[in-house]
């Protein structure tokens, strides 16, 4: 059975310990669903003030909520709304310190107050690049998210593509 630790030390030591812990976590696993899953219920069980963290897959057109833990989310997601659709339309991780003066906020749940949206993109053969979907994270608190928690998040991101190939 997997058992979470409590994280210390500093916030890029607390870091380096989630990372470990997603490692072992999606180790020996290609499912995008099933990793999908773990990962998100490791990070909201993880990390403090998160009252939504999961996974949208980009279907070829737009966004399709997958696995995720907090209350029920809107289903589809279009490219030019939200958070969730200018990470996933620039490729470029979208810190909001408020959500509230982002102009097309979905609010999927009002108690949302910042967001951290990091895109999934992963490199083709002809060196373009594939999205695959974006991980966010919403927070009650405004302005949560600072640059330790998006290198944090992006490098949680990375083992998540990794673990996929
Ligand atoms: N707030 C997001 C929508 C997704 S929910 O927060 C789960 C957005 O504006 O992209």
């Amino acid at each position: 059975m997997f058992a979470a630790t409590a994280l210390s030390g500093s916030k890029p030591e607390q870091y380096a310990q989630l990372l470990q812990q997603a490692h072992g976590l999606l180790q020996g696993e290609r499912d995008r669903v099933a990793n999908a899953a773990n990962l998100s219920a490791l990070i909201h069980n993880t990390l403090p003030e998160l009252n939504w963290s999961g996974f949208y897959f980009f279907d070829g057109t737009e966004l399709v909520v997958g696995p995720f833990q907090g209350l029920p989310a809107c289903v589809r997601i279009p490219l030019d709304r939200g958070v969730c659709g200018a990470a996933a339309r620039t490729r470029q991780t979208q810190r909001v310190a408020d959500v509230h003066a982002f102009p097309g906020h979905i609010a999927c749940d009002a108690a949302s107050r910042s967001e951290l949206v990091v895109p999934l993109v992963v490199p083709g053969d002809g060196g373009e690049h594939t999205l695959i979907g974006v991980l966010d994270l919403d927070s009650p608190v405004p302005d949560r998210f600072d640059d330790d928690d998006q290198r944090g998040l992006e490098a949680l991101a990375r083992v998540y593509l990794e673990s996929l190939a």
